[in-house]
């Protein structure tokens, strides 16, 4: 069985799931359920001057019947005292000596961020996470994603916790900028020694029509809030790749964002995390979700002979570039296997009028009768030289595996854009009169 133990910038934890830092992670009662359902570590909600919260404070994205597709809170840090939270720290480190407890840390002043890795090591805290994130309340007092979203004000917070620390600090970093490998790279400079992202996106995710006010209410008004959930996942793990695959970052990662299960966990890992945290995935079904994960992650890789969690770490970041250096001669198209088609023509109509009109409705003659079809019904038929193999219409087949993508040979060597250029380049010079 493959070791699941991970070791983040010294920080070792028996599997690479932790609890994120918020609402699951924000008692002793919680941490010691989290630990007992087998999760790894477990950052502790935000610690800083206890806040005062509003009602109601979440919104949802649902679609289709799936709730939570994407979630939004406008709540802010912990509303519990300092000494609390650090006491409970203590306890829970304590009881479990072989997982990680973060201590997720947001003050203002150089004394104040002084005192607060003091009172993280006193904990016996295994490192800290910098909450430079937060994306609504605590940015308006010049705290969360206010100083995330300033590269020089990064490096000037992170330069003075590291003169206090004495245990490995992440700096978590806020999505909410253009290029998030500004604020890693600022993170770096200043001496952190591992990354955590992303925390939430700005948004609103739904207007209630009848009060004529966005969601979650609060008598009469609202405010944008942070995102996160599955929903976010795609853009948490091209920021993730971006901060791995950036030579000027190069720190150990906690991937972050709509991660649910295993398989999530194990794209983040591919493209450079050590570990992950998870948040909305619990505040949805529980804690018990770990187990599953351990199991998901622990059969893949046996199933891929990979000996440990760092085997698979960053096998996929390099695979992605510069759309330049695609190539241009290679050719994929779809391929429908009649077994499994329904005949609900989803695809017909995607290609037809989303696409590039390379399906046809043709007479069943000849093809198998998938479940629920029709007999008689006309089956859609790739027309091979039309399709340009863009996937639209496997991607909108309601049934699994019906239509696969299979490459074609087009008997051209690679090609980039960037070789095309250049080629054009030398063609148009020798085109030129020597005299000329
Ligand atoms: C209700 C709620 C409260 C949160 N509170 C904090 C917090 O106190 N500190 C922090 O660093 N992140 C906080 N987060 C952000 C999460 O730690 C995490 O970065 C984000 O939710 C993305 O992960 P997910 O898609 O698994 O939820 C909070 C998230 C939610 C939903
Ligand atoms: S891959 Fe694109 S072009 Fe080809 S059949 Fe499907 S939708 Fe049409
Ligand atoms: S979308 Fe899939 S199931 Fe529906 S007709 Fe096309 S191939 Fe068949």
């Amino acid at each position: 069985m493959a070791d699941l133990s991970i070791n983040l910038a010294g920080i070792r934890s028996p599997n690479p799931f932790w609890v994120a830092s918020a609402p699951p992670a924000n008692t002793a009662y919680q941490c010691h359920r989290a630990f007992e359902a087998g999760w790894g570590g477990l950052v502790w909600k935000t610690i800083g001057e206890p806040i005062v919260n509003v009602s109601s404070r979440y919104s949802s994205l649902d679609l289709n019947g799936q709730r939570m597709v994407g979630f939004n809170n406008i709540e802010l840090i912990s509303d519990r005292s300092p000494e609390t939270n650090f006491r409970e720290i203590a306890e829970c480190k304590k009881r479990w000596p072989d997982r990680a407890v973060i201590a997720s840390l947001m003050t203002d002043t150089r004394e104040n961020w002084h005192e607060m890795m003091k009172r993280s090591l006193d904990s016996g805290a295994d490192g800290v996470e910098l909450n430079f994130g937060c994306p609504h309340g605590m940015c308006e007092r010049g705290m969360g994603s206010a100083v995330g979203q300033n590269p020089d004000v990064i490096e000037t917070i992170v330069g003075w916790v590291m003169e206090a620390a004495q245990i490995p600090v992440i700096v978590k970093l806020t999505p909410n900028v253009t290029d998030v490998t500004r604020s890693a790279r600022a993170a770096k400079k200043a001496g952190a020694h591992a990354i955590s992202l992303i925390n939430t996106i700005n948004s609103i995710t739904q207007v209630n029509l009848d009060k004529m006010c966005p969601e979650p209410y609060v008598a009469g008004q609202s405010t944008h809030g942070g995102y996160c959930g599955p929903a976010v996942k795609p853009i948490a793990l091209n920021m993730v790749q971006g901060c791995a695959a950036d030579p000027l970052v190069q720190l150990p990662i906690s991937g972050i964002g709509g991660i649910s299960n295993w398989k999530d966990a194990a794209e983040f890992i591919a493209l450079g995390s050590t570990g992950v945290q998870v948040c909305t995935a619990i505040m949805h079904y529980g804690f018990r979700i770990v187990e599953d994960m351990i199991d998901g992650l622990s059969d893949f890789l046996d199933s891929k002979k990979m000996k440990s969690v760092n085997d698979l770490r960053g096998k996929a970041v390099h695979t992605i570039g510069n759309w330049e250096n695609l190539n241009l001669n290679y050719k994929r198209i779809a391929s429908i296997d009649y077994d499994k088609c329904i005949g609900c023509n989803l695809c017909y109509i995607a290609c037809e009028d989303g696409a590039h009109q390379a399906i046809a409705l043709v007479s069943p003659n000849g093809h198998g009768l998938g479940p629920g079809r029709l007999p008689g019904k006309p089956v859609p038929q790739i027309k091979e030289v039309e399709c340009v193999g863009c996937n639209l219409c496997s991607l909108v087949c309601p049934v699994d595996q019906c239509i696969t993508m299979v490459d074609v040979s087009t008997g051209k060597k690679p090609m980039s854009w960037k070789e095309y250029q250049t080629r054009l380049a030398a063609r148009e010079m020798k085109a030129i009169p020597a005299h000329a």
